[in-house]
């Protein structure tokens, strides 16, 4: 239940060299996950490894409201005794999902075949972001929904009692729509046929394979046509949820932009679907090595090495490789402000509607520090003033935003002068160790509270 709180300033520093090691937390689109599934199946899953983000926690809580027993055992090892597909209880209260786009639609998306209804919040930002991306393909399977005007929360749905299974092709690339569409499909007869033209992250699928439902994903002219088959019976799950590469871009490009840095960031999740800024890093000149490369749980591990890369050049990044870095473009922005020339960015309309409009929120911030922007609906530049260059000196809203928060204070530990935010408590939703961690490989990010 972040953005509730008193705003906490944060400035960072010019720094000295990062080095060590950067042991980031759990990968947070597993964990919202591991929960929900958690809770469908029939009988104890166990997982190790979870993000106890804000974010998460809040799944976590909402999944107790709808009757699953949620226990922490400490130590990021949790037990989730799920209630079966179709079982969920009705929430006696509104499900508070905070800051977390994720978990609302995921939810919204399980409890939609469901004969119950549920009524769910969040923060000012979630409260912002548009929900007709999920209540139109619940809406087919038979569920109602009723939220505020332009299809935000806080919203009712009404859940199907009699659902019926849906071929939905999502008209924008998103991980969270489909997931809330197969989620949806679980508890329905027949077949579930979600189409998506551009690949998404697939934790979903792969997922709900691993619980024992059968699910098949075809590659066509139309994109990827995913197809489940209803109404199974989950069967719980050992999960080791992998680190998160969208928290481990920090460190890393906070180490490419700092003069003298060498940090590894062990156990890194390299699945295609998410590790598209680590490519692009490479081709903007980055010294970034994979080492002991490896798969776990059917995921492409590594550990990431991180050097002080002096020679970064700007580039056009390959829009099709949007949705695998979608979540990085915040901080790219950053790394690009310190390589020589453009850095063109297209196709991330979709960077609008996160939890800030990321465009707008990179862009102001950038400018106030002294880094040229251009932008358009669905496209953006960053002028590089190469390394040593970037003056900083500002203080940038975060809107909310953990990963603008988090990405100017990586830009202050490499600029001229201090880079500050007006608000740093958002972290919390994603990363709560990133001011340890960070300051354990030698950055000075300080609260103005301490
Ligand atoms: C996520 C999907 C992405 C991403 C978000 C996590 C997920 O959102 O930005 O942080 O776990 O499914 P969209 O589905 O809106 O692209």
């Amino acid at each position: 239940m972040s953005g509730h709180g008193t705003p906490i300033p944060m400035t960072s520093h010019p720094c000295g060299p990062l080095t060590g090691q950067a042991h980031v937390p759990g990968d947070k689109s597993i964990s919202h996950r591991s929960l929900i599934l958690g809770a469908m199946a029939v009988g104890e899953t166990r997982i190790s490894g979870l993000l106890e983000g804000e974010d998460v926690l809040d799944t976590a809580r909402a999944m107790r409201a709808f009757g699953a027993e949620v226990t922490d055992h400490g130590g990021g090892e949790w037990s989730v005794h799920g209630v079966g597909v179709g079982g969920f209880a009705e929430p006696r209260n509104v499900i508070d999902c905070g800051n977390s786009g994720t978990g609302v639609r995921l939810i919204m998306g399980a409890m939609a075949t469901t004969g119950i209804t549920a009524t769910f919040t969040g923060d000012a930002s979630l409260n912002k972001r548009p929900m007709a991306r999920v209540t139109d393909p619940i809406a087919l399977f038979g569920a109602q929904a009723v939220g505020r005007s332009g299809g935000r929360l806080p919203m009712t749905i009404v859940g199907a009692a009699d659902p019926v299974p849906v071929r939905y092709e999502v008209p924008m690339p998103s991980a969270q729509v489909k997931s809330a569409v197969l989620l949806a499909g679980l508890n329905a007869p027949g077949q579930t046929v979600v189409i998506e033209k551009e690949a998404t992250r697939d934790h979903t699928e792969r997922m709900l394979r691993g619980f024992g439902a059968r699910i098949t994903t075809e590659n066509s002219d139309a994109g990827r046509v995913i197809t489940l088959t209803g109404q199974p019976e989950l069967k719980p799950q050992t999960i080791a949820v992998p680190r998160d590469p969208s928290s481990a871009a920090f460190p890393v490009c906070a180490a490419i932009i700092t003069p003298g840095s060498d940090v590894l960031v062990p156990n890194i999740g390299l699945n295609p679907t998410r590790a598209g800024l680590f490519t692009t890093l490479r081709e903007m000149g980055a010294d970034l090595t994979y080492e002991n490369e490896r798969e776990e749980g059917g995921e492409p591990v590594a550990d990431l090495r991180a050097r002080f890369s002096p020679d970064l050049k700007g580039i056009e990044v390959d829009p099709a490789r949007a949705a695998s870095m979608i979540d990085e473009y915040p901080v790219l922005s950053v790394v690009a402000a310190f390589a020589q020339g453009d850095t063109v960015m297209k196709g991330v309309g979709e960077l609008r509607v996160k939890e800030s409009d990321r465009i707008d929120a990179m862009a102001t911030g950038l400018r106030l520090n002294g880094v040229a922007v251009d932008e358009g609906e669905d496209w953006w530049i960053v002028h590089g003033l190469g390394h040593g260059n970037v003056p900083g000196g500002a203080t940038c809203e975060s809107h909310l935003d953990h990963r603008i928060a988090m990405s100017f204070m990586v830009m202050g530990m490499a600029a001229q002068n201090p880079v500050s935010v007006d608000d740093g408590g958002p972290i919390a939703t994603s990363f709560p160790i990133f001011e340890p961690l960070m300051a354990g490989l030698g950055a000075n990010v300080a609260r103005a509270d301490r």
